[in-house]
């Protein structure tokens, strides 16, 4: 059994957990999204600020909930180290380096997206290598192949916004509040799906057709900005927020599925999880969830507590590398953008 307390501060979340292997045994998580609000989005100095300011508190929570009274229990220390917002990530990854050192205890960096991938984990202990991983977060849309630890072939990714970049830009353009994953996802509840057809966005290939699992969101935005005008522009009724919610979250979820369900059948992937902010999205669910169960594919949503940014999921990737003998440098540093196939050069 392996004990690893982890540090997750990559973007506006503080996020401290221990995890014991796969289960959890505490999970806390401070959010900041009222701080920045009144920003429209993520304002990295206050966020590395708030991270100094509550990492204390947050990690108390912790250790109290998973009943850590003494250093004896952790076998290791971890922490979010790349890819992330600097400022950021430094906040966490300078206090788990601290408290490797001050308690003589291994240290191990992780990689954000891998972290995520390991929710899947914690939503199904017994879940094994090869499965495809859809990762759809605020940062990152990708198709991933999960061979085993540290090791990932990625099959496709976003060419321009990532999916909940897309709801998040919509929904500002739609006058809603940030984040604007969650408040479209429940207008989108009570809207028709169908009332506007927008487009799903393709990638051409220089050489003709469409790539297959390439997806892109800024014609949709762009779509759903030239709707909203010709809709102030013709009527002076109020903008039909929830069909316009519906559709949009319809056309994000069809693009998403189709996608990942090729991939699934291309390559012989029996098993589909499904991660990130976005994952936590009910259209998206229901939609992927009907149309596996018609192409005979698994799909595995975590729990949406799992699926946002957390430190859960941090600890039990960093609770398998531990186990792999994988230890970290104390001179790791932050890296803003790392490329998930080289998840193992955090490692010695
Ligand atoms: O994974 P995450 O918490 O942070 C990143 O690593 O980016 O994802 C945050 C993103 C935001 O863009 C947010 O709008 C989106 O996830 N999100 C959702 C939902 N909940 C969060 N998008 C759609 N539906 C949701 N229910
Ligand atoms: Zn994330």
């Amino acid at each position: 059994m392996t004990t690893i307390l982890a540090l997750e501060t990559s973007c506006d979340e503080t996020a401290v957990a221990v995890v014991r292997d796969r289960q959890v045994l505490s999970n806390a998580v401070t959010s900041q999204v009222e701080l920045h609000q009144p920003y429209g989005g993520v304002v990295p100095e206050v966020a590395c600020r708030q991270h100094l300011e509550t990492l204390n508190l947050v990690l108390e929570e912790a250790l109290s909930q998973a009943r850590v009274f003494s250093w004896e229990s952790i076998d290791g220390i971890a922490a979010t180290c790349a890819p992330g917002l600097i400022g950021s990530l430094l906040m966490g990854l300078s206090a788990a380096k601290t408290l490797a050192l001050v308690h003589q205890k291994p240290f191990l960096g992780v990689h954000h997206l891998e972290g995520h991938i390991y929710a899947s984990y914690l939503a199904e202990a017994q879940l094994q290598p090869p499965f495809l991983c859809l990762l759809v977060s605020g940062g990152h849309t990708s198709l991933i192949q999960v061979r085993g630890c540290g090791d990932y072939g990625i099959l496709g990714e976003t060419r321009d916004d990532a999916a909940g970049e897309a709801f998040d830009k919509v929904a500002r353009l739609l006058g809603l509040e940030y984040p604007g994953g969650p408040v479209i996802d429940q207008l989108a509840d009570q809207g028709d799906p169908g009332r506007f057809n927008l487009p799903e966005g393709q990638v051409s290939l220089p050489e003709g057709g469409y790539h297959p699992y390439d997806t892109s969101f800024s014609g949709l935005k762009t779509a759903v900005l030239r709707l909203v005008r010709k809709l102030e522009a013709t009527t002076a009724a109020p903008l039909p927020v929830n069909d316009l919610a519906a559709s949009f979250q319809n056309a994000v979820a069809r693009s998403l599925t189709r996608r990942a369900l090729r991939a699934a059948q291309d390559y012989n992937l029996e098993t589909l999880v499904v991660v990130g902010g976005v994952a936590a999205n009910r259209g998206l669910r229901k939609h992927l969830g009907s149309a596996a169960t018609t192409q005979g594919v698994r799909v595995l949503f975590p729990h949406p507590s799992l699926c946002t940014d957390n430190a859960a999921m941090i600890a039990c990737a960093a609770s398998d590398h531990f186990d792999h003998g994988h230890r970290s440098s104390l001179s790791l540093t932050a890296q803003s953008r790392l490329s998930l196939t080289r998840v193992m050069s955090l490692y010695e």
